[in-house]
């Protein structure tokens, strides 16, 4: 069961994230893009569904992450309460600062027809504090510093 929960949690993990990394990357020099070219508008919208559909799917992640570190019974282990905080922290950036600041973007680009590029500076760093606290976190998933289980 252990083994079944961790290979559902590493696949969505691959699925849901992987899509959001590059989807949100390629968000900020799109909309800068999208300023010459009237096309370039369908692709931002685009990138922006990627992102929104699957950080919903990316829920699963911490959830079957939960389960699996519940069928291990190592939920009390300090790497992974730090683990949990980084996600958290990982989702709360992406909920509160990346996904709203693109629609906002979205929105200024389809009326106006053009945004300001310091505000598509802002967004590409919010979006490399997010990739910088995933990343962080599967360091510490394949690390585990302090385990006495496992390599
Ligand atoms: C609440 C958040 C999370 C919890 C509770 C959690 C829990 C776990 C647990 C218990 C393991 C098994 C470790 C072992 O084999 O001893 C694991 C492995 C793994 N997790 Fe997570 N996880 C979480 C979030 C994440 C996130 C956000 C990612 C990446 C986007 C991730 C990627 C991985 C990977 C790649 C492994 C395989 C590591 C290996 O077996 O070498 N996890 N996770």
């Amino acid at each position: 069961m252990t083994k079944f929960l961790l290979t559902l949690h590493v696949l969505v993990a691959i699925v849901a994230v992987g899509p959001v990394t590059v989807a949100a990357s390629m968000f900020p020099p799109a909309v800068r893009r999208a300023h010459t070219e009237e096309a370039e508008v369908g692709t931002v919208r685009l990138l922006h569904r990627v992102c929104r559909i699957y950080s919903g799917v990316g829920i699963a992640v911490p959830v079957l992450g939960l389960a699996t570190a519940g069928a291990m019974g190592v939920l009390g282990d300090g790497w992974l309460t730090a683990s949990i905080a980084l996600t958290a922290a990982a989702a709360g950036v992406l909920a509160a600062f990346v996904l709203p600041r693109q629609g906002e973007l979205l929105e200024e680009l389809a009326g106006q027809g053009g945004v300001e590029h310091r505000s598509t500076v802002q967004l590409a760093m919010f979006t490399g504090v997010f990739n910088l606290l995933w990343a962080t976190v599967t360091v510490l998933m394949i690390v585990r510093p302090g385990s006495t289980t496992g390599a």
